[in-house]
């Protein structure tokens, strides 16, 4: 078969994922497996011959299995699409789909270089932007991001934290843990600090972890941090913004101070890598502002060195983000 023809349908895959999860199809089905197709239809309240249609398309494509004339999980829909589960991923995959309107309109987002939020084309409203944005960010660290982060850096000894972007606080909340003496100031816009407000509380970090709110490139600040952790803000922010990001973050460091960012971003010529790499350039393009990027890594130790941080390291993990850490010099 060839790439085009195979291509043509791939978007009917993405649209069966996001259905099921909105419908709530495959948390049902966790708790009373097998499940037949009336039943569904019954709790759903839906369609007979759409539900049966659908029900197959799932188990055409590896979501559902069959069990007689039953339909359940397969392990990989138990492990990667149940609310709670540590490798829930339901919310990353609203989030990216989300951006379904922007997409159908790429060759218009091409010829004008523009990016589209999803709510400004009407596909969501912005609360449900930035639950699933949100969310969605909170998946992918909560699947092994946060251990990455924790095994690949070290913050023995320091004690005040400025998480640029931070926001649920997917890993400021985490290093708070691991790091019982460190005080963590989390950045950023309304809608991310609700949610954050509330992880912080059920975690009792509230008087370890100040949530803040504004824009970095404005906000007035301490000047004596010793970590700021740059979490992905780089890949959706311009190269200028980027540079102007790195200068503030070497202004609120104190000497000795480390800067952690941690991003979609290419170390090197990486096979396994490469595909999620390219398609996500296109992506942070159209999604988040013209001139984002999924950057080389030595673009970002470039931008980070101009500014005058010193001791880069680039540390290449097993997933899709990667990080660079550098110091701001004694
Ligand atoms: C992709 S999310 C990353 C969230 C979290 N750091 C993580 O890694 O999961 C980027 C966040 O950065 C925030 N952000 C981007 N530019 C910012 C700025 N100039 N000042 C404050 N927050 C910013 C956005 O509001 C968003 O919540």
């Amino acid at each position: 078969m060839s790439i085009a023809y195979e291509t043509i349908y791939q978007f009917w895959n993405s649209a069966i994922l996001r259905a099921g999860i909105k419908l709530g199809i495959f948390s049902l089905l966790e708790e009373k497996q097998p499940c037949s197709s009336e039943f569904i239809v019954k709790s759903l309240n839906s369609d007979p011959k759409f539900t049966h249609a659908y029900l197959e398309a799932c188990v055409v494509l590896g979501l559902l299995e069959k069990d007689g004339n039953k339909y359940k999980n397969t392990k990989e829909t138990s492990d990667y699409l149940m609310p709670g589960k540590l490798d829930y991923l339901g919310d990353l995959a609203l989030h990216i789909t989300n951006y379904w309107s922007t997409w159908g309109k790429l060759d218009q987002l091409i010829l004008e270089g523009r990016t589209e939020l999803p709510f400004e084309n009407g596909f969501v409203d912005a609360p449900t932007y930035w639950k699933d944005y949100m969310y969605g960010q909170h998946n992918r660290a909560e699947s092994g991001q946060i251990n990455n982060m924790i095994q690949n850096t070290d913050l023995t000894g320091r004690k005040k934290l400025l998480d640029v972007g931070g926001g649920m606080g997917s890993y400021s909340i985490p290093l708070c843990q691991t790091y019982p003496n460190l005080q963590v100031c989390l950045l950023d816009a309304k809608e991310p600090l609700e949610l954050a407000r509330k992880l912080v509380e059920e975690k009792n970090l509230s008087d370890r972890l100040v949530l803040k709110e504004g824009n970095f490139h404005s906000i007035e600040l301490d000047t004596d941090y010793d970590v700021v952790l740059i979490s992905g803000v780089v890949c959706i922010t311009s190269e200028e913004g980027n540079r102007k990001i790195f200068a503030r973050a070497f202004e609120v460091l104190q000497p000795g101070g480390l800067v952690i960012v941690q991003d979609f971003m290419q170390i090197g010529e990486n096979k396994q890598k490469h595909f999620l790499d390219t398609m996500m350039d296109m992506y942070l393009k159209i999604a988040f502002s013209p001139g984002a990027g999924d950057f080389a890594s030595e673009d970002i130790v470039s931008w980070l060195t101009d500014v005058g941080f010193e001791n880069h390291k680039e540390i290449l993990l097993p997933t899709q983000l990667n990080i660079v850490t550098a110091e701001k010099p004694q």
